[in-house]
């Protein structure tokens, strides 16, 4: 018990976030890589490169890296050029938002961009920087795993499977889902010891609402808590079942 106390404490840091949609952490990731390998890097252990849409956002992105002299001569955001000569963002958001500083332009092709303090630069794809990543608060996984391999997912990614404690999250959570493959999506209710815990939450002993309707006496494989997307309910389910299931960053009400 003491190591997961401490085990969520660690993640609280690294993901001071509440629960929101578009809500989530910007990561520094202080290694040299061409635009290309950063984004695989980005996706394999966060969600995406980084993608700057307002200049609150620009200005924490320099704050992230002023305490780091290698990323001076600029780092990796998600920001390129498509085939059609269209600034595009790695993760898929609107491009509205520019800050970039003034540059000689030169024949070389250069289609990717790097942040710096002074402003934004194209660089060649392939040249290599550090580089920002984006961690997203909630994330849909659409993979078919039993409860306990979704938990164990959510968890290599510095993530836990997500709790549904306000009707708020409800809504979010469906707003979310709804490219999900499988009807019905993990969450981390589970039936432990005749009572029905959100597992992340266990020890703030913070338990509350949304799970009331669950039924008292589950039969004994239906001990895991899934959310129908049709029904727009929780419902007691088969453990061993394959569904898609949401991790999100652990908000800042677990840091109390
Ligand atoms: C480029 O534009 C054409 C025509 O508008 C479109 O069909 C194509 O999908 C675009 N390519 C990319 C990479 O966006
Ligand atoms: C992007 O902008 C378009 C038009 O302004 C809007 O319809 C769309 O919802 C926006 N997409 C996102 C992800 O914000
Ligand atoms: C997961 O299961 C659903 C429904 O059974 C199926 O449609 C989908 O293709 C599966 N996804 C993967 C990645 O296997």
């Amino acid at each position: 018990m003491k190591t997961n106390a401490l085990r969520l404490l660690i993640l609280t840091f690294f993901c001071k976030v509440a629960l929101g949609i578009n809500s989530g952490h910007d990561y520094y990731v202080n290694i040299e890589m061409t635009w290309s390998e950063a984004r695989n890097y980005c996706r394999e252990h966060y969600t995406d490169l980084s993608s700057i849409t307002n200049q609150d956002e620009d200005n924490a992105m320099s704050e992230l890296s002023s305490g780091s002299d290698s990323g001076k001569e600029g780092i990796w955001i998600g920001l390129y050029e498509d085939a059609n000569d269209t600034w595009k963002w790695s993760g898929g958001e609107n491009t509205s938002f520019f800050n970039w500083a003034m540059q000689e332009s030169t024949s070389v092709m250069k289609s990717c961009v790097v942040h710096k303090t002074s402003g934004w630069l194209t660089k060649n794809c392939e040249d290599v920087f550090p580089f920002f990543c984006f961690h997203k608060a909630l994330l849909l996984v659409k993979e078919n795993k039993t409860w306990e391999e979704a938990l164990e997912h959510c968890r290599s990614r510095e993530m836990d499977l997500v709790s549904l404690v306000s009707e708020s999250d409800v809504v979010q959570v469906l707003e979310i889902s709804k490219t999900a493959q499988t009807d019905n999506v993990w969450t981390s209710l589970r039936y432990l010891g005749d009572t029905w815990l959100w597992v992340d939450k266990v020890i703030d002993n913070q338990q509350s609402g949304t799970q009331n309707e669950m039924p008292q006496c589950p039969t004994w494989s239906h001990h895991c808590g899934a959310l129908s997307l049709q029904v727009q309910h929780l419902d007691s389910w088969d453990c061993a079942d394959r569904l898609n299931f949401i991790c999100y960053c652990k908000g800042s009400s677990v840091s109390k």
